[in-house]
């Protein structure tokens, strides 16, 4: 099996900068060895760049969403020529307005896919209800059709998500409109409050299950900030009542475990906002749980 890194060193679609640095700080932290260790042939050749000359009118409503669009568009190139030369894409971010990148190549490749969003938000606001006008809350809305920037406009021929196969995991933090979108569009929200009444195993295999009905693939969209801030303290939107480090490790073994995820986004890790690194280095380690790190 081959997995192919997709680095993406992008952050205007956050309130704040810092998680451009992710991918090369996950990147130093051992990532390359720790999934050769696991047996996979790796190669990290694609670098995700701006191009010169992009750049959003001042007093947008959307902030940076020329520059989102334009890494996006060249995102979904790369995860789609690597999945359809047969690897792994595994993307990092970056913040996660990049995951409509992933999203709109991935589709163009698999014809029905599911996926699973852990985030401590949802991400479905839209510039219509998006109350910060940054480009991360509206990545998911995007992916499901409910914004006017459809995935097609970033990669040709993609079509939108199906609702009844996707499901977020690890919510604590949505605004009102987002909470309305969750409710009429049939997607599955576990927040914190299953998590604790239900059990993360559970969830997860809930998760799994309604993903992966009659999917060709399930791409997983990993927010570090869905982690307690306690464990993941550099990320640019923390919220108090995460996941717990093992809650996490055991989410990501039950996925690598169950052999239905078919590619992955890592995101919002920012090492500026990091305390010794902590953050990166917790990320490296959950990769390696869900490509089949385990204890014994
Ligand atoms: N809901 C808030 C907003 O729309 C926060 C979004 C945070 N998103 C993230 N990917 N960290 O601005
Ligand atoms: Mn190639
Ligand atoms: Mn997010
Ligand atoms: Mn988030």
């Amino acid at each position: 099996q081959s997995i192919s890194i997709i680095r993406v060193p992008f952050g205007l679609g956050a309130g704040r900068p810092g998680s451009e640095n992710g991918p090369d700080s996950m990147m130093k932290f051992g990532l390359v060895k720790k999934l050769e260790g696991l047996g996979y042939d790796v190669r990290a050749d694609y670098n995700i760049r701006l191009p010169e000359g992009i750049k959003s009118p001042p007093g947008s409503k959307m902030k940076h969403i020329e520059e989102v669009l334009a890494i996006a568009a060249l995102l979904g190139e790369a995860v789609y020529e690597s999945v359809e030369d047969g690897h792994i894409p595994l993307v990092l971010g970056g913040d996660h307005s990049i995951a409509m990148g992933s999203l709109a190549g991935l589709n163009r490749h698999y014809s029905n896919m599911g996926v699973i969003w852990v985030d401590a938000h949802s991400d479905l606001n839209t510039e219509l209800t998006s109350p910060s006008g940054n480009m991360h809350g509206i990545s998911l809305a995007v992916g499901l059709g409910l914004s006017h920037i459809k995935l097609k406009q970033i990669a040709e021929g993609a079509v939108p998500l199906k609702a009844e196969n996707c499901v977020i995991i690890g919510a604590r933090d949505l605004d009102r409109d987002e909470k309305a979108m969750i409710r009429s569009s049939g997607m599955t929200c576990y927040t914190m409050h299953e998590i604790d009444r239900l059990g993360i195993e559970k969830v997860v295999q809930e998760a799994l299950r309604i993903a992966g009905n009659g999917t060709d693939g399930v791409h997983l969209s990993f927010d570090i900030d869905s982690v307690d801030p306690i464990e993941a303290p550099g990320t640019g939107t923390p919220v108090r009542g995460g996941l717990s480090y093992r809650e996490a490790h055991l989410l990501l073994e039950l996925m690598s475990e169950s052999g239905r995820i078919t590619s992955a986004d890592f995101v919002e890790v920012n090492p500026l906002l990091d305390r010794n690194n902590q953050t990166s280095k917790l990320a490296v380690e959950f990769i390696g749980s869900l490509f089949g790190s385990r204890i014994l």
